[in-house]
């Protein structure tokens, strides 16, 4: 009955991408979570699925606002191409090894694995590698490299982490030179406020980092007031932020969030406190350029953010899936070379509301 469903469902998408209704990139909002079967099987829209490569994808949660985009890229790259099997880990790394174990067990050629823990690399690599099934890590990457994982059909598609927090720290020295005003205390020190994404998360640490010490290489004196994971989540952000302006009132000078999501709840809560009506102004970056946060920097409402693309490393993913599933080289048709951990690494870029195009078609808005 379950598959059925699914089966009516997936021609309605099908049906509906034809009709084009219901199947542009930004029309797509994150699951809530609340489904009970986490299992979405894309069929090929010819239902010759069979003479396509079967490839397991598994999300470590759908309830995460850029994984919903990267998700729907793959989706929209695995059509007509290949068979996929998409699955919700829902934030839950035994979860998703039991997601591996059935896919593995379905015989999928491929494996697509956005890692719920990144050190689970290699538990699932290990399972792989049992089944003989290539792996394709995305957006989690392993800590000490994919390179390092016992397994050689294994590669990453992603970032380089320390890169977003750079151009964060960059973005932020340049807009602090221009805003004299924003130093309210006038004390030449910029007091900030730190959200950050989950701990461990390569992506999280090194934006936390390097934002920071690249500040403080343009010679601007900073003072953490406060730094708190937020989980890359949009209501912990406004709870945290809630929190800090009742502590900290307005000793706090400028707002960096580790993504965008949680630059979403931020606003929120500042807007509850007075802000961004008549002068009251608080400077506040994000990363990934997700269209709601767009929508604030073209306000005037958010400083800037760093444009994450979900196209090209949703694509590039299942791009390489079905290459070595269809045992091709890993990188036909990927125009980009794997670096010395085995990855291929899609580059971040400083956006601000002079550049917001840029980002706007990275995320299909036009
Ligand atoms: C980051 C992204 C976050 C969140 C996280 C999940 O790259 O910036 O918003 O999606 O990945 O792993
Ligand atoms: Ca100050």
């Amino acid at each position: 009955m379950k598959k059925l469903m699914g089966l009516i469902l997936v021609t309605i998408l099908v049906m509906s991408t034809f009709t084009g209704c219901g199947s542009k990139q930004n029309d797509v909002e994150p699951s809530t979570g609340d489904n009970t079967s986490n299992e979405t099987q894309t069929k090929n829209k010819d239902n010759e699925s069979t003479s396509k490569p079967k490839i397991g994808v598994t999300i470590y949660k759908y309830d995460d606002n850029f994984m919903t985009y990267t998700r729907n890229a793959m989706t929209a790259a695995a059509e007509g191409n290949a068979e996929l099997i998409m699955n919700d880990s829902q934030n839950n790394q035994s979860v998703q090894n039991d997601q591996v174990d059935v896919m593995i067990n379905k015989g999928v050629q491929a494996l697509v694995i956005n890692l719920v823990d990144p050190g689970a690399a290699t538990t699932i690599a290990d399972k792989a590698k049992a089944a003989g099934i290539p792996v394709i890590f995305v957006n989690k990457e392993y800590p000490d490299g994919t390179d390092k994982i016992d397994y050689e059909s294994t590669w990453y598609v992603g970032t380089q982490s320390k890169e977003s927090g750079d151009i964060q720290g960059k973005l932020v020295a340049a807009a602090w030179e221009e805003h004299p005003e924003w130093d309210r205390n006038g004390d030449g020190v910029m007091q900030y406020v730190m959200l950050m994404g989950e701990p461990g998360h390569p992506d999280a640490e090194a934006r936390t980092k390097y934002s920071i010490e690249y500040i403080e290489n343009e010679g601007i004196k900073t003072e953490e007031l406060e730094k708190q994971t937020g989980m890359w989540d949009a209501t912990k952000g406004k709870e945290l932020m809630t929190t800090w302006l009742g502590k900290e009132g307005d000793k706090i000078e400028m707002v960096l969030c580790n993504n965008d999501g949680m630059a979403l709840g931020v606003v929120e809560a500042l807007k509850a406190d007075g802000y961004f009506t008549d002068d009251k102004f608080m400077p506040v970056v994000g990363v990934d350029a997700i269209p709601e946060a767009l929508d604030l920097i073209e306000e005037g409402i958010m400083v800037g953010t760093v444009l994450n693309d979900p196209l090209n490393q949703g694509k590039s993913a299942i791009q390489m899936a079905i290459n070595v599933a269809t045992e091709k080289d890993v990188l036909e048709g990927i125009d980009s070379e794997l670096d010395e951990t085995k990855a291929v690494r899609v580059p971040y870029q400083p956006i601000t509301k002079d550049n917001i195009k840029l980002a706007k078609r990275a995320y299909g808005m036009e």
